[in-house]
């Protein structure tokens, strides 16, 4: 019979289908090829029956012994390709500490402008926002800037060719203008902003640049409450060794107005004695006269610092360019 019904062959054959299937539809495919009922084991059932009455026995007995072990083989192998799917040979361990990955960061100027905010909110200052195209009544007029003033020419200011004749701000003082205009005193802002001045740009200009207002009105405001408070957050900004010094200035808005010149070790590194820094001074009578406050009630005191000075002396950096640069290798380095 074993020639006629090569059930050993056919087994081993099966057996070496099941091992060779690389996963579970394969290992389906290979068992139909051998138990569907097209399969070449079947076909061997089915030549029984071709086979004398006698010799039916022990062939049936042989093809079903073989049949078993093709089942329990298959069992097997099918638990065994299943298993593998469920669990990766190299499974990941999520209780080990993760790669560092450049996620990115805040750039210095928001650093900066972050610390500068934390700073006069810690001492009770709000912070105020107000519009970049902004019209000539809150840059100039409202901040007591004479129509002749050469910070209106257009050499210097970015006009929009629109009817209103509306600009881009060239300070974030018109700001102070909108808060007052719609808030009764006493008031206590910070603004920080972009402004815009047709500057060229060379290594500490450029036409867009960041600055921060600050104004404070009460009765009984000083001078004094001016340095105290301007001194305190410079210090805390900037370190201990700083040194402020208040010169006398011209600010259409203020009265009396001052320059501040601030210095430390690095400002003499770069060979400078003093480096000016902000403008501010005591709000003009005639500020609070236009925006609708009594003069004779309030008083108070207003500056305004550039951002990217404050920065470029944080960082010791010399070309205010890099900031607008987005260069990964200097932005990475905050
Ligand atoms: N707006 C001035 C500038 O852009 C800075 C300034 C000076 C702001 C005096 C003030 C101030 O609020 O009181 O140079």
């Amino acid at each position: 019979m074993s020639d006629l019904v090569p059930v050993e062959t056919v087994k081993a054959e099966a057996l070496a289908a099941w091992a060779a299937a690389a996963d579970l539809p394969a290992l389906e495919q290979a068992k139909g090829a051998f138990l569907g009922a097209e399969g070449r084991f079947t076909a061997l059932l089915r030549q029984l029956g071709t086979l004398a009455r006698e010799e039916r026995p022990a062939a049936g007995k042989l093809i079903n012994a073989a049949k078993v072990e093709l089942e329990a083989a298959l069992a097997a192998r099918r638990t065994e390709l299943e298993s593998r799917t469920a669990l990766p040979k190299d499974p990941t361990d999520f209780t080990l500490p993760g790669r560092r990955r450049p996620l990115g960061r805040l750039h210095p100027l928001t650093q900066v402008t972050d610390d500068i905010v934390k700073a006069f909110r810690r001492l009770g200052f709000a912070v105020a926002d107000g519009p970049e195209l902004e019209d000539e009544h809150h840059c100039f007029d409202a901040l007591n800037t004479p129509t002749d003033h050469p910070a209106r020419d257009a050499q210097d200011t970015f006009f929009v060719d629109a009817p209103s004749r509306p600009l881009l701000r060239t300070h974030t003082s018109s700001v102070q203008i909108r808060v007052m205009e719609k808030q009764a005193p006493p008031i206590r802002i910070v603004v920080p902003g972009r402004v815009f001045r047709r500057d060229n740009a060379d290594a500490t200009h450029n036409p867009t640049f960041h600055q921060i207002e600050g104004l404070y009105v009460d009765r009984g405001v000083t001078v004094g409450d001016l340095k105290g408070t301007v001194e305190a957050v410079f210090r805390e900004l900037l370190g201990d060794d700083v040194k402020l010094r208040f010169r006398p200035h011209y600010f259409s808005y203020t009265e009396p107005s001052l320059e501040i010149d601030f210095t430390n070790a690095l400002v003499r590194k770069l060979g400078k004695e003093w480096l000016e820094i902000a403008g501010c001074g005591m709000v003009h009578p005639q500020v609070f006269e236009n925006v609708g406050y009594d003069p004779e009630v309030w008083s108070g005191w207003a500056f305004g610092f550039g951002i990217e000075r404050l920065a470029m002396l944080r960082y010791g950096i010399t070309d205010i360019r890099l900031f607008y640069e987005n260069d990964t290798r200097f932005l990475a380095q905050f």
